[in-house]
């Protein structure tokens, strides 16, 4: 895909300073990944080289931020930094209230607990792993309300992480509008390749839930990511820029929770925000519980500075061209390529389809698990499990859950790797698919209890 401006994508950055990387031998990484239960999160980070796990937390700073680092008011209450954190985000994002968390899923336990009753209804456009357990937890239930070509992954729609509007109304009329707190709205959705939302959907679904009183709470994780696609692909915003989308997207919602270590360019930090004072007041008092008084929540204050510079420098469109631009690169190489990916390629990484590249495994044997763990044996490249095991188990019926999709995600860091690496990356997955055949799959042999992909070993079969 083409982007909508007159230079290549480019970083608008040179680089300052430099970490250096460990190379390893075939015969070391075959032990590791063993040893490492064949689940990539249980390897050891000095025994990868290029690093693509996840997108989370793996940011590199800008100079501003570590400047800003250095500005830390490191008071237990009424920090500085709280106050500059709150500023940006009511002029970036709109919303009139913040409070700060640790990360994003310190967000999602303060709202599933302030929200949600037992037996309450959460449609959601996909899960995201975290964000459905919190909800469960808190004694909800979690509905899909994506449209059915999010769930294929070479349906070409552009905008897969848009919400199927009679699946809202069929809950509505099922469960009854008082059963249905609020909608969580992912930008972009993650689980399904890190495709966006249109603001004409965005639009629909607020007119159809403000009908019934019901809110909309946006997980705004990757919202200029999000806001990017739109500027490329939806008509009408071709001369908007990220920051105005960005806005006309929160508009349309009466909170947030934020994973800032995604978007925001930090290493650690997120929060929830809040246009009702009345839920703002219970749950900056829940913060105080869970995270730390409600000016640090979990925070130190040179962190919360970090965030408040960062959130301002993911808005600039020469940022986002070469964010998604790089990424885009990885995916337009993989496809010529014919390596089975999820298309369109979305704003965090590329994701291979792990059911079409290792078709003679059955979901049982874990192709995604299986495919992760060769592509790091090849190259020493890391990348994620996003299939039958992130997926987990019914809460209910204590059965697997079956999710259409069965990927590995490549997922990319921001300011952080060079066009080289991706090139080293795409002949490594290019390599791992000429020998296909050879994989035979995995056994679990150790299932913790909750999201149970973090810990998860594996045994070859
Ligand atoms: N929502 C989305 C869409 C996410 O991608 C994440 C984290 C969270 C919420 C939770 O935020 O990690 O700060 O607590 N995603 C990471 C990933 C873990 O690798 O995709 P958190």
């Amino acid at each position: 895909m083409e982007i909508n401006s007159n230079h290549s994508w480019a970083e608008p950055f040179k680089i300052k300073m430099v970490e250096l990387l460990n190379m390893t031998t075939p015969a070391q990484r075959k032990k590791k990944i063993k040893e490492a239960g064949y689940n990539t999160f249980l390897l050891r980070s000095r025994d990868v080289y290029i690093d693509l796990l996840t997108d989370s937390g793996t940011n590199a700073m800008s100079d501003r931020q570590w400047a800003g680092l250095m500005l830390g008011d490191e008071a237990y209450a009424g920090s500085e930094n709280f106050y500059h954190l709150e500023s940006a985000v009511r002029e970036c994002y709109g919303y009139k209230y913040v409070v700060p968390t640790h990360q994003g899923r310190g967000a999602e336990n303060l709202l599933s607990k302030i929200l949600i009753k037992p037996g309450d209804i959460i449609p959601g456009n996909m899960y995201f792993t975290t964000t459905r357990l919190h909800q469960e937890l808190a004694g909800g239930i979690f509905h899909d309300i994506i449209i059915d070509e999010a769930h294929d992954s070479q349906n070409p729609h552009p905008f897969k992480g848009n919400v199927d509007l009679n699946k809202v109304e069929a809950l509505i009329k099922k469960f009854g509008p008082e059963k249905i707190p609020y909608l969580c709205i992912a930008t972009t959705v993650n689980m399904a390749g890190g495709q966006p939302i249109s603001l004409k959907n965005l639009k629909d679904l607020r007119k159809l839930t403000q009908k019934y009183g019901i809110k909309i709470i946006l997980d705004m994780t990757r919202v200029a990511e999000n806001a990017w696609f739109i500027k490329q692909r939806e008509p009408g915003y071709k001369n908007k820029n990220i920051a105005q989308i960005v806005k006309e997207i929160c508009n349309l919602t009466d909170g947030a929770t934020m994973s800032a270590k995604k978007d925001a360019l930090v290493n650690i930090g997120g929060f929830l925000a809040l246009n009702d004072k009345k839920l703002y007041e219970e749950s900056s008092n829940l913060c105080v519980v869970y995270e730390g008084l409600h000016t640090y929540g979990g925070l130190a204050g040179r962190d919360m500075e970090a965030i408040a510079i960062g959130i301002r420098e993911s808005l600039s469109d020469d940022h986002m061209d070469a964010r998604i631009g790089q990424v885009l690169y990885l995916g337009n190489k993989l496809r010529k390529a014919n390596v089975p990916i999820v298309r369109p390629v979305g704003g965090h990484g590329v994701f291979i389809d792990a059911r079409k590249f290792l078709s003679h495994l059955k979901q049982t044997q874990f192709p995604a698990q299986t495919l992760a763990a060769e592509i790091y044996e090849d190259s020493g490249v890391r990348t994620m499990e996003r299939g039958i095991v992130s997926a987990g188990r019914d809460a209910e019926t204590g059965e697997h859950h079956y999710p259409k999709l069965e990927l590995v995600r490549i997922t990319i860091p921001r300011r952080v790797y060079t066009q080289a690496h991706m090139d080293v990356v795409a002949e490594s997955i290019e390599n791992v698919y000429r020998n296909r055949r050879k994989f035979k799959g995995l056994k679990m042999i150790y299932e913790p209890r909750y999201l149970r992909f973090f810990q998860a070993r594996f045994k070859k079969l």
